[in-house]
């Protein structure tokens, strides 16, 4: 069985893909130093999978730590390198914060696959890295523009540093997957989205308002010049993502890397405004949603969506969900998280 070091492991993408790694036979270990989760999802992984997953609470940017943790897993096949700090407004208040977080962190992990072979990673990326992107849909070969935050900008420099390593150890895989908007939650309702900081992303203020955890949405803006005013985005199902991260690990323990480095797109293809996805979450669940339209928010994008062709092509990955699964989905977990809250 191929054993896999997730990092992050405790976060909502990280969990969601270990459940996928599990499904697929993978043995899987975590690193979470608990900055934004908590180590209750390894409960719903266990009840979901019938699986303990060992998650190490170390800081990534501790060396020593890291270090140590490797040493005691000497036969990991590969790294999924979720760790990070994400929130776009945060980091602009907080540059060096999240420059030391996400590119400390991403070093020591590669510097510690050298000392201990293992020769496979996986980065998480994102579609940030495009910032206004120049054509639409975006494909990985669309230049990269002046990142938006900081945030967006350890992205790009995660990915050079990516990069300069894998012409230093050409015989290192390394995947670089850009995602757009991940959103919606595992089918069970065990997992999902519950970070320890606010939500500020679409769908978790969708149905944090429905729930009545806050008095209203705010609609960014409906005077883009888009079919209905609102921006467009493209929203994919947290666990077609996650299985994406399981594909390209296949993909590399295979052997069918083409080049050092190679960036998948991730997205569903498909663009949805925010009114769009305002109603599909009414129909869907028939709750009302409390709204109101607001003015734009600075440094949103009017319009991206992905061209995810290569990663179909290559990885034989293709999103099998769409905007009202993800609703579905979302507002399943919204309730099982708010009674939780309620009970304690
Ligand atoms: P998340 O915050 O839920 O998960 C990240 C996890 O990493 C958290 O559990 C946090 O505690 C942990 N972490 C952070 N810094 C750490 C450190 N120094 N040492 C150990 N653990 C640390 O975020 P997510 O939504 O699951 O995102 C996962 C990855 O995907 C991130 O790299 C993020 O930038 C990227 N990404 C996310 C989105 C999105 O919208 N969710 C979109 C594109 C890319
Ligand atoms: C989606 C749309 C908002 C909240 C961010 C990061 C990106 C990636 C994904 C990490 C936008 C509108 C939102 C609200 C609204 N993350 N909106 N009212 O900004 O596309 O992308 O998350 O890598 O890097 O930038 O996602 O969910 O914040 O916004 O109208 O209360 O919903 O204006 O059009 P975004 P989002």
């Amino acid at each position: 069985m191929h054993k896999i070091l997730v990092t992050g492991g405790c976060g909502y993408i990280g969990s969601h893909t270990i459940v996928d790694l599990i499904d697929n036979g993978f043995d899987v270990i975590s690193a979470d130093n608990l900055s934004n989760s908590s180590e209750e999802v390894l409960d719903g992984i266990e009840t979901i999978t019938g699986r303990r997953v060992k998650n190490y609470a170390i800081d990534l940017c501790d060396l020593e730590a890291t270090e140590a943790m490797f040493r005691e897993h000497s036969d990991l096949v590969g790294v999924i390198h979720f760790a990070a700090l994400k929130h776009v407004g945060e980091s602009v208040e907080q540059p060096i914060r999240y420059f030391r977080n996400n590119l400390n962190s991403l070093i020591n992990v590669l510097d510690c696959m050298v000392r201990y072979e293992v020769p496979n990673i996986i980065f998480s990326s994102s579609c940030s890295v495009y910032g206004n992107a120049s054509e639409l849909p975006v494909t990985e070969n669309t230049p990269l523009e002046e990142a938006e935050s900081p945030y967006a900008r350890t992205k790009q420099m995660g990915e050079h540093i990516i990069q300069d390593f894998s012409r230093r150890h050409p015989n290192h895989n390394n995947i670089l997957l850009r995602y757009f908007n991940p959103a919606g939650a595992h089918e069970s309702a065990k997992i999902g989205e519950s970070p320890t900081t606010p939500a500020s992303n679409l769908v978790p203020v969708i149905t944090e308002a429905a729930i009545g955890k806050r008095k209203e949405l705010v609609v960014f803006g409906d005077d883009y010049d888009t079919r209905d005013g609102s921006c467009i985005r493209d929203y994919i199902h947290v666990m077609d993502l996650a299985n994406a991260h399981t594909k390209a690990l296949q993909y590399v323990i295979a052997g069918k890397q083409e080049g050092p480095v190679e960036i998948f797109n991730l997205g569903i293809g498909e663009g949805v405004t925010v009114l769009e996805a305002l109603n599909s979450f009414m129909a869907v669940t028939g709750e009302d949603l409390p709204y109101r339209v607001g003015p734009r928010r600075p440094g949103d994008v009017v319009a991206i969506y992905a061209n995810y062709k290569k990663a179909a092509d290559q990885l034989g990955w293709q999103p099998e969900r769409d905007v009202n699964d993800i609703m579905r989905t979302s507002w399943a977990w919204e309730k099982v998280r708010s009674n939780a809250v309620k009970e304690a």
